[in-house]
């Protein structure tokens, strides 16, 4: 037997799982394209079961416990047997998002240290225009934009084309697809009233960066360290694509755009720039509350001006994604980082 590092329950909220399920019967041979990744990504079980699995090998007794829209579960396993930490992967309750805070709250109210961020600082990030602008006052760049709470845009908006339109608390790209990037006042006019209509406001209307995107992982509190930069390569999209992240390209196994976005780790940057953005990405992640780790979405521009699209506490953890590829190729495995993770939790139950 290794050493016992302590116990962690591992929470979620996860209500169904078949969406997921259904891709496992699909036939690559009829989707009219060549896949380049999996179709059968990993169900959310499956997700959290690698998390499970890798932390009982480094040492943990971990309890998965699914919320299943439930917080009395949280309340018995806090009041049994308080974990001497919660792994926190609840992203929503009651298929709320806005909800994602109250449940970290609950277990700071009982006194439970858990990974990740505090309530406040996943509220914020939640809330885009109003981080975007807590941002600008700390003289950290992100694009220029306007936030609307209904579809009407004065003439002289003061914005450059193109202008990309997105839902100001969503995340995980919900409402980004082609049409987001708009080039006109017509455009502009019926993505607004469309994103309204669909995800309610307030909405955002940004100026679209065009140039390179990077996904900068950040890990640890006192210093926090920058992982090496995360690329998104957009050459193999079909050419009437614009080079986004949209909902399709990230989660959409069905669609030819998702199969077309490649990454890259470490992007290749000048020295400068690697610098620039390092800093910028601090600074955020910093301004915005982040706590253990944190993924900052951010956009260089051919003039190599650096801007930060949002700021994501409590990123993805999955094996080779983005900010877990950024690890690994920090040389942190993906069980260490794992469990560095608990480790700054457990550290402020002392
Ligand atoms: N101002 C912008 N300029 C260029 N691309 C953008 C801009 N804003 C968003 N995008 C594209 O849309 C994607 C999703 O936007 P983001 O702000 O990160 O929201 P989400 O929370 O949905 O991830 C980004 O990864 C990027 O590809
Ligand atoms: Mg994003």
């Amino acid at each position: 037997m290794g050493r016992d590092r302590g116990s962690v329950v591992v929470l979620y909220n996860s209500v169904s799982d078949e969406g997921y399920e259904d891709l496992k019967n699909v036939d690559p041979s009829t989707l009219g394209f060549t896949p380049e990744y999996d179709i059968a990504v990993a169900t959310v079980a499956e997700e959290y079961g690698a998390i499970v699995k890798s932390l009982r090998n480094e040492g943990f007794r971990v309890r998965p416990v699914n919320l299943k829209d439930d917080i009395g579960r949280l309340e018995r396993v806090v009041k049994r047997h308080p974990p001497d930490a919660v792994f926190n992967l609840v992203e929503s309750f009651h298929d709320d998002a806005d909800l994602e805070p109250a449940v970290a709250g609950f277990l700071d109210l009982y006194g439970v240290p858990y990974t990740g961020a505090a309530p406040l600082s996943l509220a914020l990030c939640r809330r885009k225009g109003l981080l975007k602008t807590l941002l600008l006052a700390y003289r950290v760049p992100t694009p220029r934009f306007h936030q609307l709470w209904k579809p009407k845009i004065g003439q002289r908006h003061g914005l450059h084309y193109p202008l990309i339109v997105k839902p100001a608390r969503e995340d995980g790209s919900a409402g980004i697809e082609a049409a987001s990037v708009v080039h006109d006042r017509a455009q502009l006019q019926a993505r607004l009233e469309m994103v309204i209509a669909e995800y309610g406001a307030p909405v955002l209307v940004e100026e679209f960066i065009e140039g390179r995107e990077l996904h900068i992982g950040i890990l640890g509190n006192d210093p926090p360290v920058v992982l090496p930069p995360l690329e998104y390569d957009f050459s193999e999209l079909p050419p009437d694509e614009p080079a986004i992240i949209s909902f399709a390209a990230k989660w959409d196994p069905l669609k030819e755009v998702f199969h077309r976005v490649g990454s890259k780790c470490p992007a290749e940057l000048s020295r400068k720039l690697l610098k620039r953005v390092q800093e910028v990405a601090l600074r955020a992640y910093r301004v915005a509350g982040c706590r253990d780790y944190a993924r900052l979405d951010i956009r260089v521009a051919q003039d190599d001006h650096v801007y930060v699209l949002e700021v994501n506490p409590n990123p993805d953890l999955t094996e080779g994604v983005s900010f877990m590829h950024s690890a690994e190729e920090a040389g942190y495995s993906f069980a260490r980082t794992l469990r560095e993770i608990v480790e700054m939790a457990m550290a402020r139950g002392r």
